[in-house]
């Protein structure tokens, strides 16, 4: 190939690989703040994390900016990979000889390595959340209460007598909570009132009518993913929580390397490079790359701490 096909391709990797990156770097900021909802526990927590995850599933302008978002990883980890092969084939030297601290930092180096772990991350985090939310018969939002119900009088003293009974509502996409679980706690008896027909649908077994959808419980996925145990709702914690807390804080550590060249350079690349802007982006960029990843970590950290 002659050298002015090769720099020709080479410019128009680094274009995709800017606009791609960019359009991740808005993911990263619209991703983080529903997560942020995470440091919320509780019912009411749960119930605002719940119901953003089903929005962000069933908004069709959002199902678009998912799809944009699949096609850039796959399009940015491409490009990426086919520009590090051509860098090293045009300079089949090396870096060795070429002094390369003293004119680039470690990780303009190494963004090709930082951004496969990265991509390995992506595929590990989407297998453990992003597949369970979209394939598996995940357990649905529930909250169980105890309740005092009368069950007879004392023919003595003539009081009526008490006992307690769990009882498990479901909540509804229409925003009701439904019982579903009727529970005798001393004897372990059950009574089912609506039948979970498949993981969307609750149907009622005398009636068979459709009383409404219900939301899946990301939220205690995600606590149980990292320690916290959900046994009552379905989620058992985590045995391996610590091992895949640290995998996390390395993988953020990685970002925020691959961010604080990556940013800046993306803005090179699209030939935005007006002097007085230039120290602006480096600075944001800077900025950017050190507060995402940080407060991505410090989510699976906060939820271990917790437990
Ligand atoms: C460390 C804290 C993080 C937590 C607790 C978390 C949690 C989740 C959860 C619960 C989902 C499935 C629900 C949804 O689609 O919103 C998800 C999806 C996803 N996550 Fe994360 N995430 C974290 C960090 C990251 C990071 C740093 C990246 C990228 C480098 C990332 C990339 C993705 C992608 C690409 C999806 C699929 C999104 C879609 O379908 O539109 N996540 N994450």
């Amino acid at each position: 190939m002659s050298k002015s096909v090769l720099l020709k391709s080479s410019l128009a990797k680094k274009y995709w690989m800017a606009l791609t990156g960019l359009f991740l770097c808005l993911f990263l900021v619209g991703h983080l703040l529903g997560n942020l909802q995470l440091f919320m526990s509780g019912e009411e927590g749960k119930r605002a994390f719940n119901e953003y995850a089903y929005f962000m599933q069933h908004n069709p302008f959002i199902k678009i900016l998912s799809y944009l978002t699949y096609a850039s990883i796959i399009f940015h980890a491409i490009d990426g990979y086919l520009l590090a092969v051509q860098n090293k084939k045009a300079r089949p030297v090396g870096y060795a000889a070429n002094k390369p601290s003293a004119n680039s930092s470690a990780a303009s180096r190494n963004m090709a390595v930082l951004g496969t772990v990265i991509l390995v991350f992506i595929v590990t985090h989407m297998a453990n959340f992003w597949a369970k939310m979209h394939f598996d018969k995940m357990p649905l939002h529930s909250m169980t209460k105890t309740v005092e119900v009368p069950v007879g009088q004392d023919p003595m003293t003539g009081e009526v007598i008490k006992k307690p009974i769990e009882i498990t509502y479901y909540l509804t996409t229409k925003g009701e909570y439904k019982e579903q679980v009727y529970k005798d706690p001393s004897s372990g008896q059950k009574q089912e009132v609506f039948d979970v027909k498949d993981e969307t649908f609750f149907i009622d077994k005398n009636s068979g009518l459709k009383l409404g959808e219900g939301y899946k419980d990301l939220h205690s996925l995600t606590y149980a993913f990292f320690g916290q145990d959900r046994s009552e709702v379905g989620y058992k914690a985590n045995e391996y929580a610590l091992i895949a807390v640290i995998a996390y804080v390395i993988s953020m550590l990685v970002l925020a390397f691959h961010l604080s060249h990556g940013f800046a350079s993306a803005f090179q690349s699209l030939g935005l490079r007006h002097p007085a802007y230039t120290r602006l982006i480096k600075g944001f960029g800077q900025a950017f790359s050190i507060v995402i990843p940080l407060a991505f970590a410090a989510i699976p950290v906060y939820i271990y701490l917790t437990k």
